[in-house]
C-alpha cells in the first residue's frame, strides 16, 4: 500500500494537464515548481483549480483506502508520508516533482473536516494578507501539528514529518521572502492581453 501511494503521488497533475492544454512544462516556468500555484502563473484560475483538486485527491484516495482497509493508524501516516514524497519525487518526471502543499491538504483531510478546515482558514487568512501563497504555506504546516495535537494526537508524528519535508521543499521559497524577491499571487481575474 506505502508503494501504490508513492505511485499514485508520483502522478504529476501539475505537469500532465499543462501538457495536455499545450502549455509550457511547469518546471520550466515561474517559480519552476508543478503545482497549482505556478500553473496559476501560466495559465487560469481553472487549470489551477483542477490541478490543486487532482493534487488534493491523489493525498486523499491512498489514505482513505488505507483506512477502509482497516490498516492500523500508524500505518496510515506512513502511507500519508509516501504520497507527499511521491508528489515531491515522482518516479514518472525524473523525481523533479513539487512541494506537496495541495496534497499534504489531501492526506490530512481524511483526519477530520475541523481540521481541514483549520487549515483551510490559516491558508486563506495568510495568502489573503500577504498575498505570498508559499509563505501561506509554509505558516499552515508549521501549524498543522498543533492542530493535530488539539485535534487527533494520535496522528501527530505523520504531520511532524509532513510539515518539516514541506517546509524543507520551500527552502527557495524561503530565500525569495527574505530578499523580498518573492512572487506574489492575485485573486482577480487576469486581464486579456
Ligand atoms: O503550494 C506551493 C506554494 O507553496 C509555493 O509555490 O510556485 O510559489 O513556489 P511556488
Amino acid at each position: 500500500m506505502t508503494v501504490v501511494a508513492y505511485l499514485i503521488g508520483s502522478i504529476s497533475s501539475a505537469i500532465l494537464i499543462c501538457k495536455l492544454l499545450g502549455l509550457p512544462d511547469p518546471r520550466t516556468q515561474g517559480s519552476h515548481n508543478p503545482g497549482a500555484t505556478n500553473v496559476l502563473r501560466i495559465s487560469n484560475k481553472l487549470t489551477a483549480a483542477t490541478v490543486l483538486f487532482l493534487d488534493i485527491l491523489k493525498g486523499t484516495i491512498p489514505v482513505w483506502g488505507a483506512y477502509f482497509l482497516g490498516i492500523d493508524p500508524i500505518f496510515l501516516g506512513v502511507i500519508a508520508v509516501a504520497a507527499c514524497l511521491g508528489h515531491m519525487y515522482p518516479i514518472f518526471f525524473q523525481f523533479q516533482g513539487g512541494k506537496a502543499v495541495a496534497t499534504a491538504f489531501g492526506v490530512l483531510l481524511p483526519i477530520g473536516l475541523d481540521l481541514g478546515g483549520l487549515l483551510i482558514l490559516t491558508w486563506l487568512l495568510v495568502a489573503k494578507t500577504t498575498r505570498y501563497s508559499s509563505l501561506a504555506a509554509i505558516v499552515t504546516v508549521s501549524l498543522a501539528p498543533l492542530y493535530t495535537w488539539l485535534l487527533k494526537p494520535i496522528y501527530v508524528t505523520p504531520v511532524i514529518m509532513l510539515s518539516v519535508l514541506i517546509i524543507f521543499r520551500h527552502k527557495d521559497n524561503i530565500v525569495r521572502l527574505i530578499k523580498g524577491e518573492e512572487s506574489k499571487i492575485s485573486f482577480k481575474k487576469k486581464s486579456p492581453p
